[in-house]
């Protein structure tokens, strides 16, 4: 039996399922939301983690203060202390005026940390210090504030792992970690998939005034065992697609079939080759961008390393000299002229630049690919690609797709 008040929560936040772990993630939010404790929500990517600090917030003693939802993965390093801790003016560059930050303007309410495995260390250090004190200190500033944020993290990056690669701290990952909360895959739901397919396929069939899509018993089996790896949210997009394209509203497991995809790109290449994949063209294409983008990587750190060893000779470099300690993010610059006869000639230098150009096409290709695929879920298309969230936006900004 499920309790009333879960029922209800269900129905306020649109949360579909009877699965038990997931009542269960349900239950455990309902009763640790009067408290003050720091929660943290896991769960692959899709799985429905977002709605969780928002019950947290709503069933706690602050549902009038502030409920502010930070995105970790998608503010620049160079401005997240600012953006969450504040800045006095003048603090950098650009500082003209003062700004509060959402650990001050979130005072008597809630933040939710998401994706918080994206936090630079530096900004780990400080959001222990507030977690432990409720203290901060604006950037620029020497004066220490006080604050009062319950704060609710997620992630669904292993922060374990993290901590043994030394990119996440310990001691705050144990700070955070008081209540866990873990979501489970969708593929583990069982019933709950074609529940969960047929409250979308209403949802479109009404959004798009259509009838409903409906599954044969072949496709309701290969929906319940398919992996989902994009969890509810790919349950969705697909049901979506669906709903949209075939004109034929009773979809069968074949039809069902050409709409998942197969080919898993993160998973090594041979592997990928001699899937039994339908949509073989597709896939291959597919696995030439990534393999093509991970080539760009290589060869910009080779550049990288190639600049190394010749400024550790200490002769000129004119041809590779531009680029930045950064090995992912190597933005060429037009070079220029020297009269000093450096070990690549001007001549090299112009050719590096050209296949450049090319590798940047490939390499925006890739990713808008993926992108596409994902339907513009940049989590998902940057762990296709196998880099950090920042990274991708970085890109998408350096090649004007943001
Ligand atoms: N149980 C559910 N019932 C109805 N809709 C759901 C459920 N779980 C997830 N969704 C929907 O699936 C989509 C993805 O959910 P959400 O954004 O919360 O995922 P997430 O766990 O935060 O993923 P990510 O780690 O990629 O941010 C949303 O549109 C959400 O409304
Ligand atoms: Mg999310």
């Amino acid at each position: 039996m499920v309790k009333p008040e879960i029922q209800q929560i269900k129905q306020r936040f649109e949360i579909i399922g009877t699965y038990p772990p997931l009542l269960r993630a349900i239950d455990v939010a309902v009763q640790v939301a009067p408290t003050d404790l720091s929660v943290l929500i896991t769960g692959e990517s899709g799985v429905g983690k977002e709605s969780f600090p928002q019950i947290i917030h709503q069933f706690s003693r602050r549902k009038h203060g502030r409920y502010i939802a930070v995105n970790c993965g998608a503010i620049p390093e160079g401005t997240i202390d600012s953006e969450l801790f504040g800045h006095e003016k003048g603090a950098f560059t650009g500082a003209i005026g003062e700004r509060k930050g959402y650990f001050g303007e979130a005072n008597g309410g809630t933040i939710f940390l998401d994706e918080v495995g994206e936090l630079p260390l530096s900004t780990q250090a400080r959001l222990l210090r507030v977690l432990e004190s409720g203290e901060f200190i604006k950037v620029g500033s020497s004066t220490v504030e006080k604050t009062d944020v319950r704060i609710v993290a997620a992630t669904n990056a292993n922060l374990t792992k993290a901590i043994s690669e030394g990119r996440f701290r310990e001691d705050l990952y144990y700070r955070l970690n008081t209540i866990p909360i873990q979501i489970p895959p969708l593929r583990e739901r069982g019933s709950d998939i074609h529940l969960l397919f047929r409250k979308f396929a209403s949802d479109f069939a009404e959004k798009y005034r259509m009838p409903s899509i409906q599954l044969t018993d072949d496709a309701k089996e290969l929906l319940q065992a398919y992996r989902w790896p994009g969890n509810v949210r790919q349950l969705k997009n697909i049901t979506e697609q669906i709903s949209i394209i075939e004109t034929n509203r009773e979809i069968n497991a074949e039809v069902l079939d050409s709409y998942l995809p197969k080919a898993n790109l993160s998973s090594n290449l041979p592997a990928l080759l001699v899937s039994n994949d339908s949509k073989t063209f597709e896939s291959e294409r597919e696995i030439l961008y990534k393999v093509l983008f991970d080539m760009r990587q290589d060869v910009t750190e080779l550049k990288k390393l190639v600049h190394d060893i010749m400024s550790n000779q200490g002769k000129p470099t004119q041809g590779v000299s531009y680029y930045t300690a950064d090995a992912q993010l190597l933005t060429p610059v037009a070079p220029e002229k020297t009269k000093t006869s450096p070990i690549i000639d001007y001549q090299d230098t112009e050719e590096y630049i050209e296949d450049d150009s090319i590798l940047e096409n490939v390499e925006k290709t890739a990713i808008l690919n993926v992108l596409k695929k994902y339907r513009g879920n940049r989590k998902q298309t940057a762990e296709e690609l196998n880099i950090s969230v920042r990274t991708l936006y970085r890109k998408l900004k350096e090649y004007g797709l943001d």
